[in-house]
C-alpha cells in the first residue's frame, strides 16, 4: 500500500504532519499531497480501506486473558500455530483483559483456529466457532517461551481522561491547536476500528452457515472518519445474490425456501438473527428487537468490546452515505478535526443527545459542517459539491442501494481535479469561527441545506430544519427536529460565535478558545460557583442545575457527584 502525505504550512498543521509520520500505516487512511511540487496525489478509496479492515478481522482473534502479563505466554503459545503480526491489549469496563491477535494471513489464522477447543462437555453449551476466545491456564508444567516481541498497544481503548484533556487544551498555543488536539485525543483509534470489524466478523461467522452469501459490515461513525472513541457500532447485514450464484446456464438449481407471512420477510429473518444473537453470539447481551420500524433493527450490547450495537438489514444506502462522508473527510485534513469540534460543542450545549428525540443528531450536524466547507468563504471553498462528484462518476462508480436508490458518485478521489477542493488555507480556528458565524446568519426559515448543491436552496416545506439527504434528495434528514430545537440551534450558534470571538486569546483565562465551547454547561456552573467562593452552596445539587435546561448534562453531573 502506498501513501503520500500532505505537506502542510502553518505550525499547528506541522504537528499533525509529525503525528501522521508516527502513526501506523493502517491508521493512515486519508493522506494526500497538497502543494507538493508535482508529486502524484494518492487517496486510498473507501472500498480499499474497508477491504483491508475486513481482511484484517478475518486473520485476527480476540482472546480473554488474566492480565496484561499474559502477553508473553499467549504470544509464545499462538506462535506455535501461526505467525503473529501483532498483539493489542485492552480492558473492558468490567476490568476484564483481552488481547487482539493479528496473524500474518487468513491461511495461518486457520491453523490457529484448528487448535481451538470448546469449554467442556456441557449439555447447556453448544460448540461454536467464533473469533472471541479465552486463554485457559496451563495444566502441568508451564512452557517457557523466549521471544523479544512487545505489545502493539496497552490499554488500547481506554476512555479519554477528560481532566488531562482539558488541562492540555488550556495549555495549547492557538485554537487551531486545541481543535487538532481534541481530534487526536478523542478520534476512534486503530484498535477501536479493529474491534468493530471483529464484532461484525463474529456475527458473520455465526450466520455463514445459514445464509449463502452473507456479509456484516460496520457503517456510520465507526467508519466514516468522524467517529470518536466509544461511539456506537452501526452494522448492516447483507445477503447478496451475485451474478455468479444465479447463472441461467447452470441446470442444478437450489430449492428455495420462501418466507411466507404478512410481515416483510426480512423482519422475520431479523427476528431469527435476534434469537441467534441471544443463543449463539458470545458476548451479545441485552438484545432488543425493533422490527416494526421501516428499517427493522436489532440492538444489542457486546460485552467483550463494550460496544452498543445496532444491526439492520440491507441498508446499503447507510454504507454508501458513510463512504461519501469518509471521502469528503479524506480530501482535506481540516475536515475531520473541525467536524469533531462541532460535534463535541453540540453535545456540550445539549443540542445533541444520545437518545433519539426532537433534536438534531450527529449525522445531520456533520452534513451542516460539510455544507459550510463547500461555501466560498474569504478565499475559496474547502470541499466540492456532491453534484460535481456525481458528474464525474464513471461506470465503475455505479451503485444501486435498496429500493433502487441510485448511489452513484465518483469514488476515486485521485480523479478529482485539484481545483475542486481545498481552495483556501484558513486555519481550523478561522474555520470554526466562520462556521458559527455562517449559521448565525443562515436563513433557516426559507432555506434548506444541501451538500448536493453546495448552496442554500428553497425549502420545499415548512419543517423547521431542512437538511437534504444527499442520496435521496426528496428526504429531509432532520425532519424530526422541532421548532424549539431549531430555535435553540440558532441561538447556540450565535452564542458560540460571540463566545469564540471574545475568547480567542489564551490570556483570557481557563475558558479560552475551544475550552469554553465544549465544557458541559453544568461544569461551567460548578466552576463559577467555586470561583465566586460559593462552594458552600454546593450542598444543594439543585443550585448547580439552575444554569442548565436539559436533562442529559444534569445526569452526567449527577453521576460525577455521586
Ligand atoms: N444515515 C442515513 N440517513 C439518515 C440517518 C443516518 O443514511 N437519515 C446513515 C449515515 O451513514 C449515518 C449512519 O446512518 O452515518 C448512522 O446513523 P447515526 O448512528 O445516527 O449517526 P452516526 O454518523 O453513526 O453518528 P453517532 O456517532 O452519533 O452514532
Ligand atoms: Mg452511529
Amino acid at each position: 500500500m502506498s501513501i503520500i502525505i500532505q505537506t502542510l504550512v502553518n505550525k499547528g498543521k506541522t504537528n499533525l504532519f509529525k503525528k501522521l509520520l508516527n502513526c501506523s500505516q493502517s491508521t493512515c487512511e486519508c493522506l494526500y499531497s497538497r502543494k507538493s511540487s508535482g508529486t502524484a496525489k494518492k487517496f486510498l478509496s473507501f472500498e480499499e480501506v474497508v477491504a483491508q479492515r475486513r481482511a484484517e478481522a478475518r486473520r485476527s482473534i480476540v482472546v480473554q486473558v488474566n492480565s496484561e502479563a499474559s502477553f508473553s505466554e499467549l504470544y509464545g503459545y499462538c506462535s506455535k500455530y501461526a505467525t503473529v503480526n501483532g498483539i493489542h491489549h485492552y480492558k473492558n469496563t468490567g476490568g476484564e483483559h483481552f488481547m487482539l491477535i493479528e496473524f500474518s494471513s487468513e491461511e495461518s489464522s486457520k491453523a490457529a483456529f484448528q487448535s481451538c477447543t470448546t469449554h467442556q462437555k456441557d449439555l447447556d453449551i453448544m460448540a461454536l466457532n467464533s473469533p472471541f476466545l479465552w486463554f485457559r491456564a496451563a495444566t502441568g508444567k508451564k512452557e517457557i517461551y523466549k521471544h523479544s516481541a512487545t505489545l502493539a498497544s496497552v490499554n488500547g481503548i481506554e476512555p479519554v481522561n477528560e481532566d488531562s484533556l482539558f488541562k492540555d487544551l488550556i495549555n495549547c498555543e492557538t485554537v487551531s491547536d486545541q481543535i487538532q488536539l481534541l481530534y487526536d485525543r478523542t478520534m476512534l483509534n486503530d484498535l477501536g476500528a479493529r474491534l468493530r470489524y471483529m464484532v461484525a466478523r463474529q456475527i458473520e461467522c455465526v450466520l455463514e452457515s445459514l445464509y449463502a452469501n452473507i456479509a456484516v459490515r460496520p457503517f456510520g461513525s465507526s467508519i466514516n472518519g468522524f467517529g470518536k472513541m466509544g461511539c456506537d457500532l452501526d452494522l448492516v447485514l447483507t445477503n447478496t445474490v451475485t451474478d455468479e450464484m444465479c447463472q441461467p446456464g447452470r441446470r442444478l438449481v437450489y430449492q428455495d425456501k420462501r418466507a411466507e407471512g404478512g410481515r416483510a420477510p426480512w423482519a422475520r429473518h431479523m427476528q431469527c438473527v435476534a434469537e441467534l444473537l441471544e443463543l449463539r453470539v458470545a458476548g451479545a447481551r441485552r438484545v432488543q428487537r425493533i422490527l416494526n420500524a421501516r428499517v427493522p433493527i436489532v440492538k444489542f450490547a457486546h460485552h467483550y468490546t463494550d460496544l452498543e450495537c445496532d444491526l439492520c438489514y440491507n441498508n446499503m444506502s447507510g454504507v454508501y452515505m458513510s463512504e461519501l462522508l469518509w471521502q469528503l473527510g479524506s480530501l482535506d485534513p481540516r475536515v475531520r478535526p473541525l467536524t469533531v469540534a462541532v460535534r463535541r460543542w453540540a453535545a456540550a450545549t445539549g443540542l445533541t443527545n444520545p437518545h433519539p428525540g426532537r433534536w438534531i443528531t450527529n449525522f445531520p450536524l456533520t452534513l451542516m459542517v460539510l455544507f459550510f466547507l463547500q461555501q466560498k468563504t474569504t478565499d475559496g471553498f474547502v470541499l466540492p459539491t456532491m453534484k460535481s462528484l456525481v458528474r464525474r462518476a464513471g461506470k465503475e462508480d455505479v451503485r444501486v442501494a435498496e429500493e433502487n436508490l441510485n448511489c452513484t458518485f465518483l469514488r476515486d478521489m485521485n480523479k478529482l481535479p485539484r481545483e475542486c477542493y481545498a481552495q483556501n488555507e484558513a486555519s481550523l480556528q478561522t474555520l470554526l469561527l466562520q462556521f458559527f458565524e455562517y449559521y448565525a446568519q443562515f436563513d433557516f426559515q426559507e432555506k434548506a441545506i444541501s451538500i448536493n448543491e453546495g448552496a442554500p436552496i428553497r425549502k420545499p416545506n415548512a419543517q423547521p430544519l431542512y437538511i437534504v439527504n444527499p442520496l435521496e434528495q426528496a428526504l429531509n434528514v432532520s425532519r424530526n427536529v422541532s421548532f424549539e430545537e431549531c430555535e435553540r440551534l440558532k441561538s447556540e450558534v450565535r452564542n458560540a460565535a460571540w463566545q469564540l470571538d471574545a475568547g480567542l486569546d489564551r490570556q483570557k483565562g481557563d475558558d479560552w478558545g475551544l475550552v469554553g465551547l465544549i465544557e458541559q454547561k453544568t461544569t461551567r456552573g460548578l466552576k463559577k460557583l467555586l470561583r465566586a467562593g460559593n462552594s458552600h452552596r454546593l450542598v444543594s445539587v439543585k443550585d448547580l442545575f439552575n444554569e442548565t435546561d436539559d436533562s442529559e448534562p444534569r445526569n452526567n453531573l449527577r453521576s460525577k457527584l455521586e
